[in-house]
């Protein structure tokens, strides 16, 4: 037998959707992104949490080309882009969500999905004089009725952006960037300033985006519950360097990400994990009372958009 009949066909080899090594960012004295090292595999769904000012955005508008590192690098799906301008980043499969949807009030949604299917399939002007296209009108709209149908919104078709909610306006600014068929996904913040309810929705709808095109995610998310209940793994970040890493359960029992966010000291730390220190009523049982506020900590209060770091430690003590 000849070694070339022996010889096994080489395995695909799966490249990671993201990988940052050693980036680093500064805006002036402040080292927004300092040394990180992060991965996201393919089909991965990575969380990225820390306080107000950690640097998540910093990192992720690096990765959508919007803030040019100062040092280190960035590879999408193995091709190195950290001088990439962010216009051609879609075409190697990234797509990204904006905090402010910038949606044209005056148009429904399925006005707004054609002009963003335009984008991905545009009818071009030689098939227009050719005849073709019609044929390709056709491929659009069926295009954006699978687009609707998938996120949920048929029932919005005909309505305009304006009349919508926040949430189901950043469902429909989701549903734009699907149209692109992006392989890595980059959500910042997708549920911040929407109702409890519509947030609630956002977990299914994910994994419904995610089983319909199999993209890698990474995720920025204050909402605790929401970003531990999607990962595969999370990093936790800090003054712009990454304190911990791993599965959700691991980095939120991580001593270092609970001090960081208490923004106390390890005393108090030990002090809450005391037997007894804090509510432990199911279905939170058996997380102690810093791992509570961890998780409280994503949460939005009536009149406020999120808990400060006053209210968790008086909480506490
Ligand atoms: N364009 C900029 N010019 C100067 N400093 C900036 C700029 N953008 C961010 N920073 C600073 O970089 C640091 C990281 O900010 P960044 O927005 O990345 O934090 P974040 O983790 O996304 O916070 P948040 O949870 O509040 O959104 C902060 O100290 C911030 O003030
Ligand atoms: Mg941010």
């Amino acid at each position: 037998m000849t070694a070339a009949a022996l010889a096994l066909p080489a395995e695909p080899v799966e490249v990671d959707a993201l990988q940052v090594d050693a980036l680093e960012v500064r805006f002036g004295g402040v080292r927004a992104v300092d040394g990180v090292h992060l991965t996201v595999g393919p089909q991965e769904t990575v969380g990225l949490i820390g306080t107000n000012g950690a640097g998540k955005t910093t990192l992720m508008d690096c990765v959508s080309g919007y803030c040019l590192p100062s040092g280190g690098t960035l590879r999408l799906f193995g091709t190195e882009v950290s001088r990439t301008p962010p216009e051609l980043r879609p075409y190697l499969g990234l797509g990204r969500s904006f905090q402010d949807a910038r949606l044209f009030p005056a148009m429904t949604v399925t006005e707004t999905l054609l002009v963003a299917v335009e984008r991905h399939l545009p009818t071009g002007l030689l098939a227009g004089l050719l005849g073709l296209g019609s044929r390709q009108e056709r491929a659009k709209r069926e295009a954006v009725g699978e687009l609707v149908e998938m996120t949920g919104l048929t029932r919005y078709a005909d309505t305009r952006t304006g009349e919508l909610s926040t949430g189901t306006r950043r469902v429909v600014d989701l549903t734009c960037i699907l149209a692109q068929r992006p392989r890595l996904l980059l959500l910042d913040e997708p549920t911040a300033g929407v109702a409890q309810r519509e947030t609630e929705a956002f977990g299914p709808l994910l994994r419904r985006i995610k089983a319909q095109l199999g993209c890698a995610v990474l995720l920025i998310e204050h909402d605790m519950p929401l970003i531990t209940n999607l990962s595969d793994r999370i990093y936790a970040m800090e003054s712009g360097r990454v304190i911990a890493e791993g599965p959700p359960d691991v980095v939120m029992r991580d001593p270092r990400v609970v001090a960081s966010y208490l923004g106390t000291t390890e005393e108090a730390i030990n002090r809450s994990n005391q037997p007894g220190a804090g509510p432990s009523a199911p279905p939170l049982a058996g997380l102690s009372r810093a791992q509570l506020l961890v998780l409280a900590a994503g949460r939005a209060l009536p009149g406020r958009s999120r808990m400060s770091r006053e209210q968790l430690v008086r909480a506490l003590s």
